[in-house]
């Protein structure tokens, strides 16, 4: 391998930027040309390559987003702009290649890695922690820690008014991001895709800290659930109490990296470079039991996700 090219895909996640930065550095210490490509697939297609140096991974590590850009590429699904993209790598020469994104960059990654023989390693960065193979994907303790901030500010005025307060959260199919920020942020119920909370439960549980004589409530919505405007539609009609969303939206993307997200994709990305020099590919990394670790891409989609069942139960028995 002499030529590699780095990527970030999808929904931008705080701590890429280390990602890339480790990756890039890295290589360059060895005898790599790295190249850099802007927009994701978008911009492989376009041929927004270009040659990366050490000037462009510097001042980038405390960074939110990503440096190299992001986009959606539904574009990619269709075989022939495929081949249009990878064409653009190999006339350049670069056969391996770095995808830093959710499982959507991964299976573009996957295809283009077995249609045109490109070595593909993807790392994951999702704010939405919903890539099987990883217990953490980059970006996702950034995220909570911004949503932790956001429940301690909401509930002052929950507290001050005596309300019902719904904040959604992103995780279009995992409610991550909503049960450890609820678990974290001391919330008092939550509503995620991987299980059925009816409505009516919930209701059941405001009503009995009403009871009990708690006067408010922080409920965590993932939008993988419905709108929290929807829900709190439906909660009105079985409660008494005054209900009021919060819809965090992107704030929740942005932000300084925090420490655990730097050093994951720090070390995810030096991971991936090493896996390249030793000619593999198709492979993705994650981390498991504290170590970094690899399986096929396609784990990333078809194995098993952490189950989170327990710690499901227990913020179910401490929001009560
Ligand atoms: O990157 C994942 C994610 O943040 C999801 O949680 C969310 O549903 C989606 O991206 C939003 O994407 P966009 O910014 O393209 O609207």
């Amino acid at each position: 391998m002499k030529k590699i090219a780095i990527l970030t895909s999808g929904g931008d996640a705080p701590g890429m930027n280390a990602a890339v930065r480790a990756a890039g550095k890295f290589a360059l210490n060895t005898d790599l040309e790295v190249y850099g490509i802007k927009r994701g697939y978008l911009g492989m297609l376009n041929d927004e390559i270009f040659k990366i140096s050490s000037q462009d991974l510097g001042g980038i590590i405390d960074r939110g987003g990503t440096s190299l850009l992001t986009a959606r590429c539904p574009e990619f699904k269709d075989p022939k702009i495929r081949a249009i993209a990878a064409e653009n790598l190999k006339k350049r020469g670069i056969d391996g290649l770095i995808v830093i994104g959710g499982d959507g960059s991964f299976h573009g990654a996957d295809l283009l890695s077995k249609e045109h023989g490109i070595k593909v390693i993807g790392i994951p960065g999702t704010i939405d922690n919903d890539i099987a193979g990883t217990d953490y994907t980059i970006g996702f303790d950034t995220c909570l820690n911004t949503i932790l901030d956001a429940i301690q500010k909401v509930r002052d005025t929950a507290t001050s008014h005596e309300r019902t307060i719904l904040i959604e959260v992103m995780g279009r199919n995992a409610g991550d991001l909503a049960l450890y920020a609820s678990m974290a942020g001391g919330g008092d119920g939550i509503l995620i895709p991987e299980q059925d909370n009816p409505i009516e439960v919930l209701a059941y549980q405001i009503q009995q800290r009403r009871r009990r004589g708690k006067l408010h409530d922080i409920i965590l919505v993932a939008e993988g659930v419905g709108s929290a405007h929807t829900v709190a539609e439906e909660l009105k009609k079985k409660v008494h109490t005054d209900v009021r969303i919060v819809v965090l939206g992107h704030v929740q993307r942005g932000g300084t990296p925090s420490g655990f997200d730097r050093v994951l994709g720090t070390k995810m990305g030096a991971k991936a470079v090493q896996l390249l020099l030793e000619e593999k590919g198709c492979l993705m990394i994650g981390i498991e039991g504290n170590q970094i670790v690899t399986h096929p891409i396609e784990y990333a989609w078809e194995g098993q996700r952490r189950n989170h069942m327990e710690d499901y139960e227990l913020t179910q028995v401490l929001s009560k």
